[in-house]
């Protein structure tokens, strides 16, 4: 970079040249989807559900991981847990090691042994939680360290084990807004890019806002070149996305954040998932990624 553009040019990575990488992740098909208790703020039970609409629209997202190049596997649905769809939370992974989940609320208990069931079966050697803990949906990689949200899921005391199963650093941040219950509905891992080094690059999108202020001071410390995205693409979730390093696969109505992407390089793909948003759930929750 000469020293003209250092000087007028904002101190952001804009249009490095993006990396995809291939990825395998786990998903579950929404047959049994519907709204029939609530445990966030997005659940309304009285409300009708459209279990064949929240099928077409998971569809689409399947098909769209498999025409980018990804691996999907699939868990089957079991019909007394509807929320099952929501993959994320079913788990954490890293190298072969799957740290399972514990949920809080009753109605998601029995997922936990579910998933831990199908990773022990798939050749994952599977790490049993003492603590409560939702897996990806509180947990997420960045480059190589793990950040973990608690506040409303997930305990701080799973952040502990977690760094104990993958002997890795690992970040708290407290979430204090209802609507965004699990870290993966305020932050969203753009990255990393591995070169020769390892980690070149590990960058995210994230919703100041859904965070403390100690939160936020870690995450602008830590992440300064990171998007930060307006309260209307949060609340619409768009940051409950999930990116290749290129395709980063977001909702439709998140208008800003797709412009932000477009502006540093990357692929905003969309798909609609308005319909399992109704159970408190967007694209990042039904995808659970499978690093062997
Ligand atoms: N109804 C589910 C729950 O409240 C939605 C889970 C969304 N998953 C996620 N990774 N954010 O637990």
């Amino acid at each position: 970079m000469s020293t003209q553009n250092a000087v007028s040019a904002p101190a952001v990575d804009t249009h490095a040249s993006r990396v995809q990488q291939r990825r395998t992740y786990l998903m579950c098909r929404p047959d049994h989807f519907t709204v029939s208790y609530s445990i966030n703020p997005w659940m309304e039970p009285a409300n009708p559900t459209d279990t064949a609409l929240a099928v077409s629209q998971w569809q689409k997202l399947h098909d769209t991981y498999i025409a980018l190049g990804h691996e999907v596997h699939l868990i089957d649905p079991i019909a007394s847990l509807p929320d099952m769809v929501y993959t994320a939370n079913g788990g954490f992974i890293i190298d072969g090691v799957a740290y399972g989940a514990k949920f809080r609320f009753a109605e998601r208990q029995p997922e936990g042994p579910a998933f831990m069931e199908w990773f022990a079966a798939n050749g994952f050697a599977v790490a049993d939680p003492v603590e409560v803990n939702e897996g990806e949906g509180d947990f997420l990689l960045v480059g190589d360290v793990i950040l973990a949200g608690t506040g409303f899921r997930s305990t701080g005391d799973s952040h502990g084990e977690l760094g104990r199963v993958f002997g890795k650093e690992v970040i708290s941040l407290n979430l204090v807004d209802p609507r965004f219950y699990h870290l993966d509905t305020a932050i969203s891992v753009l990255d990393p890019v591995e070169g020769p080094n390892g980690v070149e690059k590990a960058n995210i999108a994230y919703l100041p806002g859904a965070f403390d202020a100690e939160g936020q001071r870690i995450l602008a410390e830590r992440f300064p070149d990171a998007i930060k995205v307006s309260d209307d693409d949060g609340a619409v979730f768009g940051l409950n996305s999930s990116s290749d390093g290129l395709n980063v696969i977001i909702s439709p109505r998140a208008k800003g954040f797709e412009k932000q992407l477009r502006e540093r390089g990357y692929n905003p793909v969309l798909v609609d998932l308005s319909e399992l948003l109704l159970g408190g759930g967007g694209i990042k929750c039904c995808t659970l990624e499978l690093r062997r």
